[in-house]
């Protein structure tokens, strides 16, 4: 069956985006499976920015109808923004469709997210503040508040009170905050969310089951990336959900036969936002020119992200866990001013070398990186729109990642505009 899903391959910020807006025009679904307003994707279309968190990308094509699947944590009113600014842009939200089953991510969530980090002090996680992680934290403990309890005022009441009264204990006893009244939360959710969110909650699962039957395509958009997954990623320092590949059947409901293209998507260096172990990390001048060239500031925080090279060891075991069967690499074009360009090829933990990530997290933190370097082009790549017009030493440089990860690159990003982008057929 025809299912595509999108991963990220190393810390985030990859450019998925980019890359479903482009696979998104031959499909007739774009599914969100994991993750919530921690995400940023920013398109640029016709000159206009547009910065989504929640509502897929997908959104900004009239055949395409966006989901929000089960295994994604939402706050309503980021979402209701969302809509209102895009319907002021003249985008047509009717067709959204939000499973009932996703978790809501409510004030109380952010504020024990703030909290958290502020008490972990220099151990913080560094995350987005977003109250991702204790709105997943709810969920797993069966307290969590569901997009359908929206739909029944009295169930919605009882549900708050018993999650708050857990809740606020915490609050109250270990953070010293007042604590959230249950009822003028609930009050308000009822008068002002419901009413609004109701129209957009649908048969997700029933939907894409019967799209995926006749045979139309189904792009599953991943959030954050394989390295910020809570089972694969460099624990704690992740997120709370699971981006990997496997979660996209788990997230929308559907099962593995339905996926035929798992496109990883990676940049052609390497990126990451907060804290946590970064083997080629770049503290020097040419980490500056990438941040500045590479405009890499969070979408959604404004932090300013930690830039290293690209890391072929991430890279070859991000491919395993999501069984990518191709690669999207993005931003070639901000290597263009380089005299020399490294990727890692291995790892040296203890005086022996890895080729995939060292089994223990802990060899994680003390792996040195094994570089190979290649003579940078040094010429402006934005425009080009052929691989024949790529310069011999990009071609090399994209062969070797090729070689590298096992999985062809179909796909390779040369500046922000939609259009920038070359596509190599199979
Ligand atoms: P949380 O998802 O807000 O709990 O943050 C946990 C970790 O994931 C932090 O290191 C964040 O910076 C990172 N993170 C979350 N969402 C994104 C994203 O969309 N891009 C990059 N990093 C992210």
């Amino acid at each position: 069956m025809p299912g595509s899903i999108v991963v990220g391959t190393q810390w985030g910020d990859e450019g998925k985006g980019r890359v479903v807006d482009v696979v998104a025009r031959e499909c007739a679904h774009v599914v969100r499976y994991q993750g919530g307003h921690n995400a940023g994707h920013t398109l640029v279309v016709d000159g206009e920015t547009f910065a989504l968190q929640l509502i897929p990308s997908g959104i900004l094509y009239d055949h395409v109808v966006p989901i929000i699947g089960n295994g994604v944590v939402v706050d309503p009113y980021v979402l209701l923004a969302e809509i209102d600014a895009l319907s002021e842009k003249g985008v047509d939200c009717a067709r959204l469709m939000l499973s009932p089953q996703a978790h809501l991510v409510l004030p109380y969530h952010q504020i024990l997210d703030e909290l958290a980090e502020a008490q972990l002090g220099a151990n913080k996680i560094g995350t987005t503040k977003r109250g991702i992680g204790p709105a997943y934290a709810d969920k797993a403990s069966r307290i969590g508040i569901r997009v359908e309890d929206l739909l029944d005022p009295d169930h919605l009441r009882l549900r708050l009170n018993s999650a708050l009264a857990e809740r606020n204990v915490l609050l109250r006893d270990v953070y010293g905050h007042e604590g959230v009244d249950p009822d003028a939360l609930a009050d308000e959710l009822i008068r002002e969310v419901a009413p609004r969110v109701a129209p957009y909650i649908g048969d997700t699962i029933g939907h894409l089951h019967e799209a995926l039957h006749a045979g139309q395509r189904v792009l599953f958009e991943g959030a954050q990336a394989t390295f910020l997954d809570l089972d694969h990623g460099t624990y704690p320092f992740v997120t709370s959900s699971n981006p990997v590949a496997g979660y996209a059947l788990v997230g929308s409901g559907i099962g593995p036969g339905a996926i035929d293209q798992v496109i990883g998507i990676a940049k052609a260096y390497l990126t990451r936002v907060g804290s946590g172990p970064f083997v080629t990390e770049l503290n020097d001048e040419v980490g500056d020119l990438l941040v500045d060239v590479g405009r890499e500031y969070g979408t959604n925080t404004g932090r300013r992200r930690r830039v290293g090279w690209f890391d072929a060891v991430m890279a070859r075991q991000a491919v395993r866990l999501n069984a990518c069967t191709e690669i999207a690499l993005t931003k070639l074009d901000v290597l263009d001013q380089l005299e020399t360009i490294k990727v890692c090829v291995a790892y040296e933990v203890d005086g022996q070398r890895y080729e995939y990530l060292p089994h223990l997290r802990r060899m994680h933190d003390r792996a040195q990186p094994v570089y190979a370097e290649f003579p940078g082009w040094q010429r402006d790549l934005s425009e080009v729109t052929k691989r024949e017009d790529l310069p011999r030493e990009a071609v090399e440089y994209i062969s070797f990642l090729e070689r590298q990860m096992g999985v062809p690159v179909r796909f390779v990003c040369v500046g922000p505009g939609r259009e920038q982008y070359l596509r190599f057929a199979a």
